[in-house]
């Protein structure tokens, strides 16, 4: 069962500071175990400030670029330098500023057919160092997966009632929400396989989903999120206050 921690920062500045800390810690933490820091990046509005600080020299000269591996969780259908798309936004963001070698940025082409970028990207996900070269299993096992939650309890693309949630094989499908457009997403196997999730989470809007999530009765079709459980991995949530202020006292103790 995967161990959960909570952490209640004051602002989104202070959030997106923490969530920077944790970045480069890890980084420095797998690059020396395993010469290789591998990252699954989240998409939408609240990683974008986490991002920007990556490429600040207070933390960036703290990052061994070199061993750094990026991938998405999710793209949307688009191409990369739409608005819309998750890879555009994080190179805009970080990855244009850093000197991460061009081949360790592995993005979802969201521009090609939606099944064939499905099946492309997961035959990246099962090749090193995603796939760690002596690994028995055969699912790849992200050191550092950034998420996210939408007010309807969505994570990366996995929304509710969505064919995606009972994928146990594939790695990554191609799924869509309300109104979302077609996605590709990875799937539970892929985020329930990783060594570390940091859910990032701002905003009073998004409070009473996280208490859901965290403390609320198991409703996975109706609410994802709750369904990401790393087996041998953690779960960080990094929240701003106004994000975890329908959070119970047992839940956030020391606040
Ligand atoms: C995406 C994300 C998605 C996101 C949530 C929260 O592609 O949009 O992967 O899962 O994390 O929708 O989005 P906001 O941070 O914009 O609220």
């Amino acid at each position: 069962m995967a161990a959960v921690s909570i952490e209640i920062l004051p602002d989104a500045k202070a959030l997106a500071e923490r969530g920077a800390d944790l970045f480069a810690f890890a980084a420095q933490e797998a690059a020396a175990a395993r010469g290789t820091f591998t990252v699954a990046l989240s998409g939408g509005h609240t990683p974008r400030p986490l991002y920007t600080l990556l490429a600040r020299q207070q933390f960036a000269q703290k990052i061994p670029w070199r061993r750094v591996h990026l991938y998405w969780g999710d793209e949307r259908c688009v191409p990369p330098d739409d608005e819309a798309s998750n890879y555009g936004m994080a190179y805009e963001a970080f990855i244009r500023h850093v000197p991460i070698p061009p081949e360790n940025v592995r993005r979802m082409r969201g521009e090609d057919e939606p099944e064939e970028a499905a099946r492309a990207y997961e035959r990246l996900l099962s090749q090193p160092p995603a796939l760690a070269a002596s690994s028995k299993a055969d699912l790849p096992v992200i050191d550092f997966v950034v998420l996210g939650i939408g007010p309807d309890g969505h994570t990366a693309s996995l929304f509710p009632h969505s064919p995606a949630l009972a994928e146990e094989e594939r790695l990554v499908v191609v799924n869509e929400g309300q109104g979302t457009g077609k996605r590709l997403t990875v799937t539970y196997p892929v985020l329930n396989a990783a060594r570390r999730v940091v859910f990032v989470v701002s905003g009073a809007a998004k409070a009473g989903m996280v208490a859901e999530v965290i403390e609320g009765l198991r409703a996975i079709e109706a609410i994802p999120a709750q369904a990401v459980a790393p087996v041998h991995g953690t779960v960080t949530w990094l929240l701003d206050e106004a994000a975890g202020s329908e959070l119970s006292k047992a839940a956030t103790p020391g606040t």
